[in-house]
């Protein structure tokens, strides 16, 4: 068999013109535009890459933006007081604070000190509590994305086995908890491996749905997949191509040469998950002003 391509453009697309249409309608209705703060701290060149992403696709659907760099030998009080100053301003119904930061500085700190109403990552305590609780607010947007993926696609989670390799607070963690959640998109029967399991293959063989989220590349190859498996990449790791202008490609967790001959349906690297991941983010900021004109 030849996998389905889960095209992550178009469905990205789809929700962009949503997000368009949501941020035009609470302008007319709040007479300011929804607007994200991005703090990047350091010079990165993948961390550079997807704020220009990010700042691109709010351009594009009407979101304002600003990017605020900050050089990698910022203070974690500098920078809480920046997250202060961001909390307190009108003009921003979302913050986003660039991950990793440089390891002199608290991650959990500066998250835990965004105001949570406007915490579009959904990475606050709060927010992911309420993820627990089954009450969820603000998702982190890759999650959000491969759900949307999988609902969009048809791919019916009801009962499915679903294998997540990979318990990230940004993806795999608040991933087993979307999927198991009652409702479209839900419902599934959700096994999370990492580092420390042992035969992950002996699972990866019986899910209908695998989604590697383990950041390192040739972690899911064809012999661990089952013939009517959906697969979903979530991986972007940069790997040195000389042959490339930039020096380097995009390589996911799993091997699509061969996994792609085997399975039904797959996400390719890039254009799968990726834009996903910007597009719900582009949702999150929507939902923030939505919910801040309500409150
Ligand atoms: N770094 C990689 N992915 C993400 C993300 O979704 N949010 C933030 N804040 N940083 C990231």
């Amino acid at each position: 068999m030849t996998a389905e391509i889960i095209d992550g453009l178009q469905i990205a697309k789809k929700v962009h013109e949503e997000v368009r249409n949501a941020v035009d309608a609470l302008k007319r209705n709040s007479k300011i535009r929804s607007g994200l703060a991005v703090v990047l701290v350091g010079d990165d060149p993948a961390s550079r890459s997807y704020v220009s992403r990010k700042e691109r696709a709010c351009e594009e659907v009407g979101i304002y933006t600003e990017t605020i760099g900050m050089s990698a030998g910022i203070t974690e009080g500098e920078l809480l007081g920046l997250v202060a100053d961001l909390n307190a301003d009108s003009r921003f119904h979302g913050i986003l604070v660039q991950l990793p930061l440089p390891s002199h500085i608290s991650a959990d700190a500066i998250i835990g000190a965004i105001d949570p109403s406007k915490d579009v990552d959904g990475l606050h305590p709060v927010n992911a509590g309420l993820l627990v609780q089954g009450t969820p607010r603000f998702v982190p947007a890759t999650p959000l994305g491969v759900q949307r993926m999988l609902i969009e696609h048809g791919v019916e989670t009801t009962g499915a086995e679903v294998v997540i390799l990979g318990r990230s607070n940004l993806v795999g963690r608040p991933l087993s908890l979307l999927l198991t959640q009652r409702g479209a998109g839900g419902d599934a029967t959700v096994t999370v491996c990492h580092t420390r399991s042992s035969d992950v293959a002996r699972h990866t063989l019986a899910a209908d749905v695998v989604i590697a989220a383990a950041g390192s590349p040739g972690t899911v190859t064809a012999d661990m997949v089952g013939a009517n498996a959906v697969v979903i990449d979530v991986g972007v790791t940069r790997v040195a191509d000389a042959s490339r202008k930039s020096g380097f490609r995009l390589a996911g967790d799993v091997d699509f040469a061969k996994v792609s001959e085997k399975v039904s349906a797959i996400t390719p690297v890039p254009g799968g998950v990726g834009p996903m991941t910007v597009a719900m983010l582009l949702h999150n900021v929507a939902l923030a002003h939505r919910l801040q004109c309500v409150s």
